[in-house]
């Protein structure tokens, strides 16, 4: 643990006589516990260049609901389920799975490194329909990830390694952290037009627009339901219609599907 190596670096490291940056390898021995602790203890100054990230903004709403006494509270900060009783709220699918997964006794072993095959082909079903033909003619590859957040940074930095001059579009607004995705992976972006409030509805005019004039081969990032953070999603005909400006642009269309499957836009329990 970083903080734990710090403070002991400190105490027992601290740098050499002479003021210059020094490495020592230290041996501590805890009295209680007869534990012998081996630590490379390098002088805390090699850190100082490394800033505090500053608080996390979602997070920090979370952190104010907990603080917060009035009986009228509710948190909309974070995306998840809560009972009546403002208790996090599993899902009973998600129970029965846990429950079967124990009576099978499945095992805990590496999966290959593109996955668990059976959660990948669940995933391309689900997404793309079982009797899509692009399935049958295997034309499909799929990757699992550690949650969202670790496959949008997978595709970040895939597109940074192979398409390094190709920008990413994103709706503005959207979920925070896709504009700290790519930067920390270098991927340039811009915004394309999608809340309009005026009719707190869709600026599907302005999203055409915008994405139409983005360069030829851009990387096009949509909510594949239940936009996040507005909730509004284009009608079938206007899906259609941006699939075929992505289409001519020769854009590249990627979905970011936070929350199709727990059914979170209908409620679905
Ligand atoms: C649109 C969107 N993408 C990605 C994520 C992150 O997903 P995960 O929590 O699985 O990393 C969220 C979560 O709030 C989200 O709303």
């Amino acid at each position: 643990n970083l903080f734990s190596f710090l403070s002991w670096a400190q105490v027992f490291g601290g740098g050499r006589s002479d003021g210059r940056a020094g490495c020592r390898v230290g041996i501590l021995a805890r009295k209680n516990t007869g534990h012998i602790t081996m630590a490379l203890a390098v002088d805390a100054s090699r850190f100082e260049g490394v800033p505090m990230a500053p608080p996390d903004p979602i997070l920090g709403v979370s952190e104010a609901f907990k603080a917060d006494t009035s009986d009228l509270k509710l948190n909309l900060g974070v995306g998840a389920y809560r009972t009546e009783e403002l208790q996090p709220a599993v899902l009973n699918v998600v129970k029965k799975a846990e429950k079967l997964m124990l009576e099978k006794g499945e095992n805990k072993e590496y999966l290959p490194i593109e996955g668990f095959a059976a959660f990948n082909k669940a995933t391309a079903d689900l997404l793309l329909g079982a009797d899509n033909p692009v399935i049958k003619q295997g034309r499909v590859a799929t990757l699992q990830s550690l949650s969202g957040t670790g496959s949008l940074r997978l595709a970040a930095a895939f597109i940074q390694r192979y398409f390094p001059d190709a920008k990413v579009l994103i709706s503005s607004p959207t979920w925070g952290n896709h504009k700290n995705i790519f930067n920390d992976a270098r991927v340039p972006w811009s915004e394309y037009r999608y809340y309009d409030p005026k009719t707190v509805g869709l600026d599907f005019e302005g999203m055409i627009a915008d994405i139409q004039a983005a360069p030829e081969g851009s990387f096009v990032l949509l909510h594949g339901c239940a936009h996040n953070p507005t909730g509004i999603d284009p009608t079938p005909e206007q899906w259609e219609k941006l699939a075929d400006v992505i289409e001519e642009k020769k854009h590249m269309p990627f979905f970011d599907v936070a929350y199709q499957v727990n059914g979170f836009r209908v409620g679905f329990y």
